[in-house]
């Protein structure tokens, strides 16, 4: 029955009457169970079924909306046929010789039980719902964005006791509902996880289902997983990974695109990542990602790297050649998938030697420094470093060629001056990192020392002091760099207050370290430094035993001038 005409159907067709057949016909085959002559042990077990379904029928005639239920029609028919059915083989076992086939007769009776067991389970889950106890007026007709909590929850329970014991145009009727609210309602997932039956909805992935039925489904359960933490918990508990991969592989473009996001939704959660490999996932991923539409791809590669740090399936990921296959989206993907396959890529490269010359060899470092020129958001520019960090510690060719790039060295020094702490650390860091920038380089990213030395000041994140500190020794090293910084007043009295003992909140060594950078050559450097009050602060921190003030102290004084100096200052 279509149930937008259960409704109407409810007043035409009375339940009672139809309910008083079933109750006279249940009473007749408690009756004659009690004297069948043959096939007595199976009967008795029948009976016991009989006398649940004889209370369950008599509690939901007890409820108070009953007869307004549209199920019941459905229902209620498919138990009478049952029990007329069971009335006549009862007929059968009563005559005093049993004439039919044995094995025959065993088998209807065996049939006849179980879906006696389907009736008892549809009642008992209707019952349970609670949904017999309400008016039909609001059943099936989603609340509104300001309605009670309480209104919610029934009509989700309604809606799962359709899903759950009708027909086929009842299951779609109440999929479409349930879509329907999970879009609308971006906070229903959490309640649908909660009131609803998951795992039904995960049992109806199944490829026995009806296509549309499936179909259904696969975007129910996708959308609930990627709203709801507790409920990508229940949906892989109850088995959903595995059919969600089997999608990937075998639905339509649509219903692909709605697993992947399911994949993608459910790995989030580290505890579900091994079951990727054993669900024979990653190569189902990696397809994806080579040949799935746009929104396939972005789950897909979100889904990897989900799970990428897994020991297991980074192994799978190399054997079934995803490190080509994440590049190519590192150039062509959306954005979003972008960022996920910079991250992958990121993990990757940080992971051993093994991915390292696979990177290298698909020309990941190029496409790499090529993506750094491009206005990417920070968090993917942050994987895209790191990633070209990584790779370029892998050789000593690989470091040469990142540092030969001018243009992507003058794009670390534009981080180092504009961009997020996050990025001028790791810029910082690579720029101290690489051995081999030229001279000529070194110049050309001179105007970032004013920010390292600013960098330098902030003890926060870790490691941000010295990576600046690192990369300005490194930009030191060239002599007309030195002669930049010390023109540069602000940089100069900034690093000598760093120097200061009374300033305790520095580490002193980071300074010092500049310091004797800065010293490396010509008298006008000394000059300035002493000019800015360095010496005394370098004389006590040589007192202190500060790691390298002995050396800038002899490095400021210069040999000739020490003794004259210290003698000064300690009077
Ligand atoms: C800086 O960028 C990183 C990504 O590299 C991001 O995670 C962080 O939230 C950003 N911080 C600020 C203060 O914007
Ligand atoms: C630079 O090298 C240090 C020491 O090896 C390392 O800890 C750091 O992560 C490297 N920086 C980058 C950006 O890779």
């Amino acid at each position: 029955m279509h149930p937008s005409t259960a409704a109407a159907t409810t007043g035409s067709q009375p339940l009672q009457p139809l309910l008083d057949l079933i109750t006279t016909l249940l009473s007749l085959l408690l009756n004659s169970s009690l004297t069948v002559r043959s096939f007595i042990g199976r009967w008795q077990a029948l009976r016991t079924k009989l006398s649940s379904l004889e209370s369950s029928l008599s509690s939901i005639s007890d409820s108070t909306h009953w007869s307004q239920n549209p199920l019941l029609h459905t229902l209620l028919p498919t138990i009478l046929s049952t029990l007329q059915r069971l009335k006549s083989l009862s007929d059968q076992c009563t005559l005093s010789s049993f004439a039919g086939g044995k094995l025959h007769m065993q088998s209807d009776l065996d049939m006849a039980s179980a879906s006696l067991s389907k009736h008892l389970r549809d009642l008992d889950l209707l019952l349970r719902s609670g949904v017999l106890h309400q008016s039909n007026a609001i059943v099936l007709s989603q609340p509104g964005s300001g309605s009670e909590k309480e209104e919610l929850v029934f009509f989700i329970k309604d809606l799962f006791t359709r899903l759950q014991i009708g027909g086929v145009e009842f299951k779609k009727k109440a999929l479409d509902s349930l879509l329907q609210l999970l879009i609308d309602d971006d906070k229903s997932a959490s309640l649908v996880a909660k009131e609803g039956n998951l795992g039904y909805l995960v049992s109806l992935l199944d490829l026995n289902h009806h296509p549309l039925i499936r179909e259904k489904a696969v975007m129910a359960v996708s959308l609930v997983v990627s709203d709801s933490d507790e409920s990508r918990k229940i949906v892989f508990d109850e088995g959903g990974l595995g059919p969600m991969f089997r999608i990937m592989e075998t639905g339509s473009m649509p219903l692909k695109e709605k697993a992947a996001m399911a994949v993608e939704a459910i790995t989030s959660d580290p505890d579900n990542a091994w079951a990727v490999s054993a669900y024979g996932g990653v190569s189902v991923l990696v397809e994806a990602c080579r040949s799935g539409s746009q929104a396939t791809q972005t789950h897909a590669v979100g889904a990897i790297r989900n799970v990428a740090v897994v020991e297991d399936i980074k192994m799978g990921l190399g054997e079934e050649g995803a490190v080509p296959v994440l590049i190519q989206l590192l150039v062509s993907g959306t954005s979003a998938a972008q960022e996920k396959a910079a991250n992958c890529v990121a993990i990757l490269a940080s992971s051993g030697e093994y991915f390292r010359s696979l990177l290298i060899q698909e020309r990941g470092l190029q496409r790499l420094m090529h993506l750094a020129q491009d206005l990417l958001d920070s968090v993917t520019m942050e994987h895209v470093l790191r990633a070209i960090a990584s790779l370029s510690v892998s050789s000593d060719s690989a470091s040469r060629f990142v540092s030969s790039s001018t243009t992507f060295i003058v794009q670390l020094g534009e981080f180092i001056k504009h961009e997020n702490v996050t990025l001028q650390q790791i810029s910082a860091s690579l720029l101290a990192n690489l051995s081999s920038i030229s001279d000529g380089n070194k110049r050309a990213v001179a105007s970032c020392m004013g920010s390292l030395v600013k960098l330098m000041e902030s003890p926060k994140p870790v490691g941000l002091q010295e990576a600046a500190a690192l990369a300005l020794v490194s930009l030191l090293s060239v002599r007309s760099n030195r002669k930049e910084f010390v023109r540069d007043e602000k940089s100069v009295t900034r690093l000598v207050q760093m120097l200061d003992p009374k300033n305790e909140l520095m580490s002193k060594k980071f300074p010092v370290m500049v310091v004797v950078a800065v010293l490396g050559g010509s008298n006008g450097c000394r000059k300035r430094l002493v000019a800015a009050g360095a010496y005394p602060h370098l004389q006590r921190l040589s007192e202190m035993e500060v790691a390298g003030a002995k050396k800038a102290l002899q490095r400021l004084s210069g040999n000739r001038l020490k003794s004259i100096f210290s003698r000064t200052w300690r009077e």
